[in-house]
């Protein structure tokens, strides 16, 4: 798809958002997987083409169709995610909203794994490439605004301020995916944006409207369109 240019405050800037979850192969029919949707990439790519950017919008097999006027960039695993990434620079600022898978299978089986009288598969995992922190922490073509996410289950706060100081990104936008918030694959979220020195909690609203509000903060911090 080709990007379609709209005039606004994000104007000529180039920005890459990854969305979704990752699947892992285990064997030619099987895989590992998460529970993301995409929506909130999703949502967050089409508000930075409503402001005008080019979107680099690179997911994994989400649930949500990936919005219009962004350039679409499909992939499966976290590596081929990486990839992805890295050709996409560079970037004004990449926005990584994607549900990465923290592991893979070491060794995927070319052949369908069968039942045996042996019992059950031992599967053996390899950790994946952290693409946020990779991008936040390249010495050349570092895009001037990296921002995370951090879905957390408990001391939501605490884990997403450590987490944006190792991977050295500039913001992280933390929530709550605790079950009983309904958040993963619901229509709403809650959202902290921390940045270096301070943080503030938005309401519980529309993933739509935390798009929106992103993109907003995103506009004025990459400082207005480029200049020709
Ligand atoms: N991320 C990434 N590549 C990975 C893992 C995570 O780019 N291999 C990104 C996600 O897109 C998100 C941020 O890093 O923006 C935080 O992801 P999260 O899973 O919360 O962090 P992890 O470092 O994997 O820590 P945890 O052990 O809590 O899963
Ligand atoms: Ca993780």
């Amino acid at each position: 798809a080709t990007a379609r240019l709209v005039d606004g405050p994000l104007k000529g800037r180039r920005i890459v958002v990854t969305s979704g979850p990752t699947h892992e192969p285990i064997d030619p029919v099987r895989y590992i997987a998460n529970r993301s949707s995409g929506a909130q990439g999703t949502a967050i790519a089409a508000a930075l083409a409503a402001l005008g950017a080019e979107v680099v919008f690179i997911t994994g097999p989400a649930s949500v169709p990936p919005p219009r006027g962004v350039t679409v960039h499909p992939v499966e695993t976290a590596r081929e995610m990486a990839e992805a990434v890295d050709a996409a620079l560079p970037a004004d600022a990449a926005i990584f909203a994607a549900a990465v898978a923290d592991w893979r299978v070491a060794r995927q089986s070319s052949r369908k794994l069968k039942k045996t009288g042996g019992g059950m598969p031992a599967l053996e995992f390899a950790e994946n490439p952290d693409i946020l922190a990779g991008v936040a922490q390249r010495k050349t073509a570092r895009p001037a605004l990296v921002v995370g996410f951090a879905a957390e289950t408990d001391d939501v706060l605490e884990h997403a301020t450590a987490k944006r100081a190792r991977k050295g990104c500039d913001w992280i936008i933390a929530n709550d995916v605790s079950p009983e918030t309904g958040i993963m694959g619901g229509a709403e979220n809650a959202v902290t944006l921390i940045y270096k020195d301070g943080h503030e909690s938005w309401p519980r609203m529309a993933k739509d409207m935390v798009a929106r509000k992103l993109a907003a903060r995103i506009a004025e911090a990459l400082g207005g369109p480029a200049a020709d």
